[in-house]
């Protein structure tokens, strides 16, 4: 649970980037969302003073890695800076296309086996090579880590990741070696939740999570992990080349009455496209049970509207 400050703060800040500050002004936010999530484990390195920006047009600048307060990649950019530079052979494991092509790994692991107790985020990018496929699209082999946020568990995982092409196209496909993530046994606590859900006598209803102090409820935040499961379907599914995917936020959840043991759920989320500085709204139906998992049964992208387009956070 202690990581899910982590977690948060990683969202925020994603939101964070929305008002495109400068790497500076961005590390002076990040002061202040640390006194606001009372993280105690923030450090930032003394590159944060230099802004090297300059150095690749898709280079993701390693002004704030190792600091934990994010659990996973702090990618800045200066926006007037970005070019599509579509990299072949070995690539920078800290350029756009290797950070990218990871990111969707992450989705694909919660899609596949992520549930309330269950969230995976990608840690890190060891190393990664892409090449053109002839007639069906570009692939991306990656070593990454991938952390699951919740029992912070981390593996290192070998994964391929196929942008389809052409007549081809369509989501991404991903392979990925996962054995010590998927031994990880929530079946206890997902039962217990699941009772309690299943026993309440009225719906549950939340909204707003994280808040606008990047707080959630400690009884809120399964809900909230659920979403973030939901939302990496979508994101699984809507990814690119060129696009980076995070949940922003939850706008808003309402559990459905249900016939069967299926629990329902209608999911208002915020995701962020870093790479275009969109927030999107979707509208989600989410089913969960303990024996069959997560399930989106429908995803439906709704028109931005002003409300949407500013960060869930501004201050
Ligand atoms: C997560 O695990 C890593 C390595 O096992 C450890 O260094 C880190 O402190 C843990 N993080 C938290 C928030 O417990
Ligand atoms: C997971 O843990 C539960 C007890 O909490 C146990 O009954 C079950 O067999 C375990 N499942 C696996 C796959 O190890
Ligand atoms: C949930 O949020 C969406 C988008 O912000 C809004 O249109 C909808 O009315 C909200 N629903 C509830 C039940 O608050």
């Amino acid at each position: 649970m202690h990581s899910l400050t982590e977690v948060v703060s990683a969202f925020l800040f994603s939101s964070i980037c929305v008002l495109r500050h400068t790497i500076m002004r961005i590390v002076i936010v990040l002061a202040v969302l640390t006194a606001v999530t009372g993280s105690p484990s923030v450090t930032i390195r003394p590159e944060a003073d230099s802004t090297d920006v300059s150095a690749h047009p898709n280079s993701v600048p390693r002004t704030v890695k190792g600091s934990k307060i994010f659990g996973e990649q702090e990618v800045i950019f200066e926006e007037e800076d970005l070019e599509e530079v579509m990299e072949t052979g070995e690539l920078n494991p800290d350029h756009y296309p290797a950070q990218r092509a990871a990111k969707v790994v992450q989705h694909y692991l919660n899609s596949r086996c992520g549930s309330p107790y269950k969230l995976f985020m990608l840690n890190r990018v060891h190393s990664g090579n892409a090449e053109d496929v002839a007639n069906s699209g570009r692939k991306y082999q990656l070593e990454i880590s991938v952390q699951e946020m919740i029992g912070n568990t981390t593996e290192k995982c070998l994964a391929e990741v196929l942008f389809p092409r052409g007549k081809q196209q369509g989501s991404p496909h991903v392979q990925a070696s996962y054995e010590k993530l998927l031994k990880i046994n929530t079946t206890a606590q997902e039962e217990a939740l699941y009772q309690q859900y299943k026993m309440k006598h009225s719906l549950l209803s939340a909204q707003n999570l994280p808040d606008s102090y990047g707080h959630i409820e400690p009884d809120m935040k399964p809900l909230w992990h659920l979403g973030a499961v939901a939302s990496s379907f979508v994101m699984l599914s809507e990814s690119t080349e060129d696009t980076l995917y995070n949940m922003a936020q939850v706008a808003n959840v309402t559990q459905l009455a249900t016939e069967n043991d299926q629990l329902k759920f209608d999911y208002h989320v915020l995701l962020h496209d870093m790479v275009s500085q969109d927030i999107i709204p979707w509208k989600l139906l989410v089913s969960w049970s303990p024996p069959e998992g997560v399930k989106v049964l429908q995803m439906t992208k709704l028109p931005q509207c002003h409300d949407c387009e500013k960060p869930p956070i501004t201050n």
